[in-house]
């Protein structure tokens, strides 16, 4: 088994706050982050596949393959948007980076058949870092 992991990047801004708490309590749970004007990021997203070597092309992923999938369910949507407006699934959710590295995941999962067909490779897990200090991992 072989894994490889490639690297993407975007920007993307948002801002923290729940409706299930009062303004001070989100301001407490999310510091600036709750600044109503928002804030971005330069995400770093890493994406791991996983499987045995193709025997004629030794190769565990067509890497053009996995860009194409990752184009169309992340940098399209996400890069240069505003998460909370522009993104469909943070109508309901918070778009922390723990819940966008899910939505990431969950994005690729569904349209994973369309761009690899065969039992291999598979999705291992994605990486999402947001600032210096803080990667999140989904797996
Ligand atoms: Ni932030």
């Amino acid at each position: 088994m072989i894994k490889l992991t490639r690297a993407y990047r975007f920007s993307a801004s948002h801002r923290l706050h729940a409706p299930a708490l009062s303004d001070e309590e989100n301001r407490e749970v999310y510091g600036k982050c709750n600044n109503p004007y928002g804030h971005g990021h330069n995400y770093a997203l890493e994406v791991t596949v996983e499987g045995p070597l193709d025997a004629d092309t030794g190769r565990v992923c067509n890497p053009a393959t996995l860009d194409r999938l990752v184009t169309q369910c992340v940098l399209e949507n996400f890069d240069h948007a505003n998460l909370n407006e522009q993104a469909e699934e943070f109508q309901s959710l918070v778009p922390t980076t723990e819940n966008l590295a899910i939505v990431i995941d969950g994005r690729l999962r569904r349209a994973w058949k369309s761009a690899f067909e065969r039992e291999w490779p598979r999705l291992g897990g994605i990486r999402v870092r947001e600032t210096k200090r803080n990667t999140f991992e989904y797996r």
